[in-house]
């Protein structure tokens, strides 16, 4: 099963793609964020399921309109 979420926010910076499911990487002032959110995601994806999540930028249309963000995709095996 492969599940594909994209929003709107504009993407993530080349520069963090390859720390944001660290554990703690977060860029928010830290009375806001705390990092665990995407590392607790690949945890259980990763090791608990054994699947996979992968991260790309992207554009897209919807209703007309073009939007950029991140795009989470997320592959669960079945069985
Ligand atoms: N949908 C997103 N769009 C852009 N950047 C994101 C997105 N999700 C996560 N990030 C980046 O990855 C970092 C880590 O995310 P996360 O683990 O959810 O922790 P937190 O939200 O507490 O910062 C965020 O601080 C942000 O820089
Ligand atoms: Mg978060």
């Amino acid at each position: 099963m492969e599940i594909s979420v994209k929003d709107s926010g504009g993407g993530i910076a080349d520069e963090i793609m390859g720390k944001i499911f660290d554990p703690y990487f977060t860029t928010k002032h830290k009375s806001l964020g705390t990092g665990i959110g995407l590392n607790m995601s690949y945890q259980i994806i990763k090791e608990h399921l054994r699947g996979d999540i992968k991260v790309q930028n992207s554009e897209f249309e919807f209703e007309g309109n073009i939007y950029k963000g991140a795009e989470f995709i997320l592959s669960i095996p079945t069985e």
